[in-house]
């Protein structure tokens, strides 16, 4: 009988029917089919996973507009078979004329600028991001990884659910840009599944990256027409930032949960410490004895999840213009302080949990794909436009859409953003900075070796997603795809709601109505997209709630 029947019986937790997809050797989860299939060919013959992360991103550029991309940005959390971590931050940042309060209208509120058109996105990181990863860590040829994107893009059968999604976004952004109504809309005539979907601009701009990696991008053609178009229509990003975009490589987060080494997103991602804070405040409260789902666990994890994203609101944001207390949010005392103010039978009010004081350190529509290869190493990428489909914007000539990253910085402190997350001084607007991030591509480990590759979209969400995912496999003993299968909740602080998908049972949701939380139905808490090793086997999970695709081989 294997550990985790054990364990399910053990707990009494219900294992729900649908199984992972099982493999030995090599294993890609990417939320769309083609993409996934290409990470597999790419491994097949002879690639490692970042390799197959190369092809995979590009890929989903072609495959998945409303969250792949050229024109964003991303995290490449790496662990190599040698036991190395590395995390590249290709975040995008705010182009060199950005100021503080571009996004403050004359009336002193904020505009809709941030979110829909030219003026609302950062420099795009993407391409900067997949080279770097592929120059330090890549085995196949760089043009050999772009090649099976720039045939997608050539033409491809369009999927059920890109057609109605295109559909959907239409009267809301995308029949608002010429050249994006021409593009993805067929000039308003929609396409429908079956109908052969041509991105030949891109397909150009595609093969000029093949050939010449990010000098066409960042310096080279695509520049240059980049920059010309931005200045034609009033938007801030200029040949000079596209030529200053630097990659920053950083040392990942870690930390510890029940004998499991977690590796995580450091900042400018709030993820990492987030998962940290929220499972740290968890261990040693034996919160999962009463079982996956029951009211009693939601609640402790709920306040976790409310008090970690009151510190969120104060103390994260870009590291190289704001010293994040990493230590002091991470360290023991403090997230025991954080635990012992949890009241296990009464939900707070998020009025009075206010952000933390930790102690200051010494010094100082995303998507996401987890991929395995057959020596152990392990890649958890998320990248991003924000927005399903960014800002609307396509480059007239380059066939890809723009970002509107600029929306996660904190456009007027104490304000929501599109996610509803209050932010503050920490994360304003300044010349070359990168936006406080969600985005929590994670890899844990047991005794040294790889457990678990997981990460999400789903803007503020994520973080809660993810952590609940990883909670359903370390502590109520789930296999992958049960754990993300699972109904979701997320608590964010402000507003203080409990927000829940509505599969959750009702007496649950009436039981934590009873110990004061006001509780909200949310379509979904993330979409995430995990590999578990166990037993052996590689068991890839793909969400429910998407329309992705695991395999391997
Ligand atoms: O970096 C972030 O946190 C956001 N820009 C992510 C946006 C996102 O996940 C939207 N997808 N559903």
């Amino acid at each position: 009988m294997s550990r985790r029947w054990v364990v399910s019986l053990l707990l009494c937790v219900p294992l729900f029917a649908r199984h992972p997809v099982r493999e030995r050797k090599a294993m890609v989860v990417a939320q769309e089919q083609q993409a996934t299939d290409i990470g597999v060919a790419v491994m097949k013959a002879g690639g490692n996973a970042v390799d197959a992360a190369v092809a995979v991103a590009f890929a989903l550029a072609v495959t998945h507009p409303t969250a792949g991309n050229l024109g964003g940005g991303g995290f490449l959390l790496l662990r190599t078979d040698r036991g190395e971590s590395t995390f590249f931050d290709f975040r995008e940042r705010a182009p060199g004329k950005a100021t503080r309060d571009m996004y403050i209208g004359p009336d002193g509120k904020v505009t809709r600028d941030s979110l829909v058109g030219w003026r609302a996105s950062g420099v795009p990181g993407t391409v900067h991001g997949l080279w770097t990863a592929h120059q330090k860590h890549g085995s196949k040829p760089w043009a050999s990884l772009v090649a099976p994107s720039i045939k997608l893009a050539k033409g491809f059968p369009m999927s059920y659910s890109l057609s109605e999604s295109l559909e959907s976004a239409a009267p809301r952004l995308l029949s608002k840009f010429p050249e994006t109504n021409r593009i993805y809309l067929r000039d308003g005539k929609f396409y429908e599944k079956d109908d052969v979907f041509v991105q030949a601009d891109l397909a150009r701009t595609l093969t000029r990256i093949a050939k010449h990696g990010p000098k066409d991008f960042y310096e080279g053609e695509t520049a240059r027409l980049f920059a010309a178009e931005m200045e034609k229509n009033g938007g801030l990003i200029t040949l000079e930032d596209l030529k200053n975009y630097q990659t920053a490589v950083r040392k990942p987060l870690t930390g510890s949960y029940k004998g499991h080494e977690i590796i995580t997103a450091p900042p400018p991602s709030s993820g990492g410490i987030g998962i940290l804070q929220i499972m740290g405040m968890l261990e040693g409260t034996g919160y999962h004895n009463t079982g996956a789902g029951s009211a009693a666990a939601i609640h402790v994890v709920a306040e976790a999840m409310r008090r970690f994203n009151a510190d969120r609101s104060e103390h994260m944001a870009d590291p190289d213009f704001f010293k994040v207390p990493v230590s002091g949010l991470l360290s023991k005392a403090y997230i025991e302080q954080l635990r012992n103010s949890i009241d296990r039978e009464k939900a707070s009010k998020s009025d009075a949990v206010r952000p933390g004081k930790p102690a200051l350190a010494e010094s100082a529509e995303t998507t996401h794909f987890s991929i395995i290869d057959p020596k152990g190493n392990a890649v958890a990428l998320t990248y991003t436009l924000n927005g399903s489909y960014g800002s609307g914007v396509t480059v007239p000539g380059l066939g890809f859409l723009l970002n509107n990253e600029m929306d996660d910085f904190s456009a007027k402190p104490g304000e929501a953003n599109m996610f509803g997350v209050v932010q503050g001084e920490a994360n304003i607007i300044q010349p070359r900075k990168r936006p406080l991030s969600s985005m929590t591509p994670t890899i844990i480990l047991k005794d040294g070796k790889l457990k678990m590759v997981v990460g999400a979209p789903g803007g503020s969400r994520i973080i809660t997603g993810v952590a609940q995912v990883i909670l359903n496999v370390l502590d109520f003993g789930m296999g992958v795809q049960s754990a993300i299968d699972a109904p979701r909740f997320h608590h964010q602080w402000q507003p203080d709601k409990l927000m829940v998908e509505r599969e959750m049972s009702p007496d649950t949701i009436a039981a934590l109505r009873a110990k004061g939380h006001e509780v909200d139905f949310i379509s979904n808490v993330a979409l995430v997209e995990a590999i578990v090793v166990e037993d052996g086997w590689l068991a890839g999970g793909t969400d429910r709630r998407a329309h992705g695709k695991a395999a391997g081989f």
